[in-house]
């Protein structure tokens, strides 16, 4: 098939694509039997075995520090388009692009271990077509050698999902609010409250399953809606403003870290306050210089003892 060849030309052979009768043996599996840990080098399907077996950890990672603090502790990190707001200071995530999301993918890449790898597809770089979404895709797995691409939308974008996944490039979905299509500005909007966004919701999600997803994230759907979305499907949930129900969680770990201040959302928990400890580190610094008690004769460099 061309798209295949078109996908391999780019120079990931070495990439490891689970084919979807991987994710269906998997699935299949009592979940007793299935493994509660992401291995080495983790697969598609050690990530999807954790449905059933204990709720599935998710964070954000755009920096190889970061990734190499998170790694041991998630089952994904996600390079996310929010690179964009929380890292570049833009403020949508709609300005990222391709070339940004390779690059900070490459970094996390190079520290991660057992975490699955996903990069957004940027705004812009996959919405036309599924050839266009493909080409991206591409690009992005071949440069960072990342385990999987994930792009916003429901059953418009299911052939895009389709092409990439019938290409051996796993694809995870990501339904309700979406930031790409959000006004820049304006407060975001949950979504599910009318019976038709609800139904449209159950729709997105059955399209992106039947597509060939691993696993839908769920943003910002009242509680409900997304409860019964999660319950239903057969590849792994990951909220974000969503419903305890879904298999998993994901939020922005400077939200989580309370690095980012611009705006919290109701759906984030601060695990920690580090804007605080930069803060305090800073007046340390600054009234160590100003004293002169840094730096000391130890932090400096002497000629060698003859
Ligand atoms: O870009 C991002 O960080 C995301 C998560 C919020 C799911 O898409």
């Amino acid at each position: 098939m061309l798209v295949v060849s078109r996908y391999f030309a780019l120079g990931s052979s070495h990439l490891s694509v689970p084919s979807l009768d991987a994710f269906g043996d998997i699935l299949r599996m009592p979940p007793v039997t299935r493994p509660t840990a992401m291995p080495e080098k983790p697969q598609i399907a050690d990530f999807m075995a954790l449905k059933g077996q204990r709720k599935i950890v998710c964070l954000t990672a755009y920096s190889a520090p970061m990734a190499h603090a998170l790694d041991p502790h998630c089952d994904m990190l996600l390079v996310g388009d929010s690179v964009a707001m929380v890292i570049y200071g833009m403020d949508t995530t709609q300005n990222a692009d391709l070339d940004m999301m390779i690059r900070h993918g490459e970094a996390v890449m190079r520290r991660r271990k057992s975490s699955l790898v996903v990069i957004d597809l940027p705004a812009g770089s996959y919405e036309n077509s599924p050839a266009q979404a493909l080409a991206s895709a591409s690009e992005i797995m071949a440069k960072t050698g990342a385990d999987a691409v994930k792009l916003e939308g429901g059953t418009d974008l299911a052939p895009h999902v389709k092409c990439l996944v019938d290409s051996g490039i796993p694809v995870l979905g990501h339904i309700g609010l979406l930031p790409q299509h959000a006004v820049a500005g304006a407060a975001f909007r949950i979504t599910g409250r009318s019976e038709e966004e609800a139904s449209q919701l159950h729709k997105d999600a059955d399209a992106l399953v039947e597509a060939g997803v691993f696993g839908i994230v769920m943003e910002g759907i009242i509680e409900p809606v997304a409860a019964s979305i999660a319950m239903g499907c057969k590849v792994p949930t990951i909220g974000i403003g969503a419903s305890a129900a879904c298999d998993g969680q994901i939020l922005v770990t400077e939200d989580v870290l309370g690095l980012y201040d611009a705006f919290t959302p109701k759906f984030v928990r601060k695990f920690a306050n580090l804007q605080d400890d930069i803060s305090a580190a800073a007046i340390g610094y600054r009234a160590a210089v100003i004293d002169g008690s840094f730096p000391t004769k130890d932090h400096l460099f002497w000629p060698k003892k003859p």
